[in-house]
């Protein structure tokens, strides 16, 4: 899999990229993520990206221009073409099943602009999806970016050590995850449910299943009634 992301901050990527599950991913060759500036497609002296939004009002807005030849770019630096996704807050709100779908793709291509906007003809003339990480405003997309890297990046196979475990995460099968435990077998008075040292491994899955309902319905109700 291949990812690009437009973006005007590709240097607030460099640490979340070369650490952890998404270094050992990229070094391992499963996914290739290639960040481009945008302000590199700048047309004028002043690598100016974003102007004042007609009609008026507060903020700037992301000029159309270098955004559609940063994409053109792109585009040709591979011959899948890519699934192009703007982030913004006035998009569809990204979930797990969102990044399921996702992670099958071959290569998606992110852009991350600044929270004010983007000029509508970007969204018309490229095609792009909107894609919003939730019900509150980031000051640019690429946290946004970041987000949903990540979450993709950890569902490609061989990406986890353990094979099994984005199966049981949290709302993989739409539901919160049961409660875990590890050693002591007690910490601070606070025992390990007698169960899980039980050794009985049909009883753990009935417990756990019925664990991870019981939080769902008490703390995330909401997932229940969908669907
Ligand atoms: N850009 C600014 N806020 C955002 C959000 N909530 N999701 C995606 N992109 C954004």
């Amino acid at each position: 899999m291949r990812i690009d992301v437009l973006t005007l901050f590709p240097e607030m990527f460099v640490s979340p990229l070369s650490t952890s599950i998404l270094k050992r991913a990229q070094d391992k060759g499963l996914i290739d993520i290639v960040l481009t500036n945008i302000r590199d497609f700048a047309t004028d002296n002043y690598r100016k990206v974003d102007d004042k939004p007609y009609g008026g009002g507060p903020g700037m807005v992301m000029m159309p221009g270098p955004v559609f030849d940063c994409d053109e770019y792109v585009q040709k630096l591979s011959p899948e073409k890519g699934r192009v996704i703007l982030l913004t807050p006035q998009g569809q709100k990204f979930n797990q099943k969102k990044a399921c779908q996702l992670s099958k793709e071959k290569r998606l291509i992110l852009i991350a602009g600044k929270y004010e906007g983007f000029d509508e003809r970007i969204r018309i003339g490229l095609g792009a999806e909107q894609i919003s990480i939730g019900d509150y405003v980031l000051s640019g997309g690429e946290l946004a970016a970041m987000v949903i890297i990540d979450t993709i990046v950890r569902l490609l196979p061989g990406a986890l050590g353990d094979e099994d475990s984005p199966k049981d995460d949290s709302f993989s099968q739409g539901l919160l995850e049961y409660p875990q435990y590890t050693r002591p077998e007690v910490f601070r008075g606070m025992k390990v449910p007698d169960i899980l040292l039980s050794g009985d491994h049909k009883k753990i899955a009935e417990w756990r299943h019925q664990q991870a309902l019981e939080r769902t319905k008490k703390y995330r109700p909401d997932l229940l009634k969908m669907e």
